[in-house]
């Protein structure tokens, strides 16, 4: 039998416990880490809200996502998607970040951010137009 894959969407909301050195830190530890398990996703941060996409094995989000809700530079974390799949969204990213230096927010949202407003299909459509919208910016490149 093999493991079931599943993708999880959350956000939540920063908090003064993130300093800027601390989260370049975050960010380069959790690639590695999630590279080690086969975990794909993206993550958006405008500054205010956490966007993130987790793919892989089942238990292995899991337990993953029961370490980051403890993480005390993020608060309201609420889960906005989860569910089984047969296709990543993400093969290739091991946490691939987009942060307000990026014009992602701008472009696609007016400035307008909120993804606790989001649905199931809302955080799906947002996941899926990062994503073109980081492949647009690395052929550019
Ligand atoms: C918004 C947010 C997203 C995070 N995403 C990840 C992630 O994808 N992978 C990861 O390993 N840690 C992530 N972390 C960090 C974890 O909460 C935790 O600090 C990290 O896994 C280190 O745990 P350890 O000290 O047990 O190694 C995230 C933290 C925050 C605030």
């Amino acid at each position: 039998m093999s493991l079931e894959t599943v993708r999880v969407i959350y956000c939540s909301t920063v908090t003064s416990e993130l300093k800027k050195e601390s989260f370049i830190d975050m960010v380069r530890a959790s690639v590695a880490n999630n590279k080690q398990l086969d975990i794909t996703g993206i993550l958006l941060f405008d500054g205010h809200y956490f966007f993130q996409v987790l793919e892989g094995e089942k238990e292995k989000v899991q337990s993953l996502l029961s370490k980051i809700r403890l993480d005390v530079r993020h608060k309201a974390i609420e889960t906005l998607s989860s569910r089984a799949i047969s296709t990543r969204l993400f093969p290739k990213w091991s946490m691939e970040l987009i942060n307000s230096d990026n014009d992602f927010f701008r472009e696609t949202y007016a400035g307008n951010f909120n993804p606790y407003e989001f649905s199931d299909t809302q955080a799906l459509d947002c996941a899926t137009n990062a994503k073109a919208w980081r492949m647009r910016r690395l052929q550019q490149a």
